[in-house]
């Protein structure tokens, strides 16, 4: 074991709104793993951290679909760091489309990326959490889950059911120590964002009240904030970050 740091893991970590929030927590003094799915990207992206002075992240490739490479990363990182104490729920991908064009593949890469996902990464961390009486999980959901968006019933049904699972192990968990969350971001200046039609990203900009895009690093300071130790008391929660596009 190279460090005591507190572990956190983060999911989706080399993406847009995950670098974001790998820098919040290293920042904050975690040791930082940041899951990747794409090896050559995730081996450039370390170097661009480790450049920029940020010593304390490091990669962990997992394919989250997977339960069993779940378990296997896990503890392959507690062999290296420690238990894994903060869980970062940040990996998504979107494969939109009307339903009437939507195909099998697209609604089960969604559902299987988006949300079994978060099954396989929770179960995988849950035992140690309840053995060191102490653990931090957010959930990284969307505006789209809780509103619904047009062109999206894959990506809408598994961000609604991320914040499901949040309430629900939110309960199972609220005397072991283990707080459970969902951020709920809006539109965020991200490549996700860049792939919708410039027409329609357009469109939806002018119904963000703010007229602009979130930045992800907004979303990694909300993210910091609920994994903070002392930040104890606020679990089943959905915290909407959103520009005042969706007010539920
Ligand atoms: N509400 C109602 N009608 C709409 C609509 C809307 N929001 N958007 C489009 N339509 C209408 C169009 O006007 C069009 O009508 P006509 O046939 O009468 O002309 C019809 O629906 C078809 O629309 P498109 O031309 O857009 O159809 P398409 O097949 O070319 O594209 C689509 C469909 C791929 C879903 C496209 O509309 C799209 O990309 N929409 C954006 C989806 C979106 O917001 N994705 C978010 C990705 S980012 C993300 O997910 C991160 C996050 O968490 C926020």
């Amino acid at each position: 074991m190279t460090q005591q740091k507190t572990v956190a893991w983060v999911t989706g970590g080399t993406g847009g709104i995950g670098t974001a929030i790998c820098r919040g927590l290293a920042d904050a003094g975690y040791q930082v793993l940041a899951g990747y799915n794409n090896p050559e990207k995730a081996r450039t992206w370390l170097e661009t951290q480790r450049t920029d002075g940020y010593d304390s992240i490091d990669i962990l490739g997992v394919d989250l679909t997977s339960y069993e490479a779940c378990q296997n990363g896990v503890n392959e990182a507690r062999e290296k760091y420690g238990p894994i104490s903060v869980l970062v729920n940040c990996a998504g991908i979107t494969r939109d489309g009307t339903l009437k064009k939507m195909s099998p593949d697209q609604w089960n890469e969604v559902i299987d990326t988006n949300l079994n996902s978060v099954f396989n990464t929770c179960r995988s961390v849950i035992e140690s959490m309840l053995e060191e009486n102490y653990g931090r999980i957010v959930n990284i959901s969307s505006i789209n889950g809780r509103k619904g968006q047009f062109g999206q019933v894959n990506y809408s049904a598994a961000k609604a059911g991320m914040h499901g699972l949040t309430m629900a192990l939110a309960q199972e968990t609220a005397t072991k120590g283990i707080t459970v969350n969902t951020v709920s971001p809006g539109y965020i200046a991200t490549d996700m964002i860049m792939k919708i039609p410039e027409k329609v990203r357009e469109a939806i900009r002018e119904t963000i009240p703010m007229k602009r895009y979130g930045t992800p690093e907004e979303i990694a300071r909300l993210v910091a904030f609920l994994a903070d130790r002392d930040n104890g008391f606020i679990t089943g929660a959905n915290i909407d970050i959103n520009g005042g596009q969706f007010m539920g």
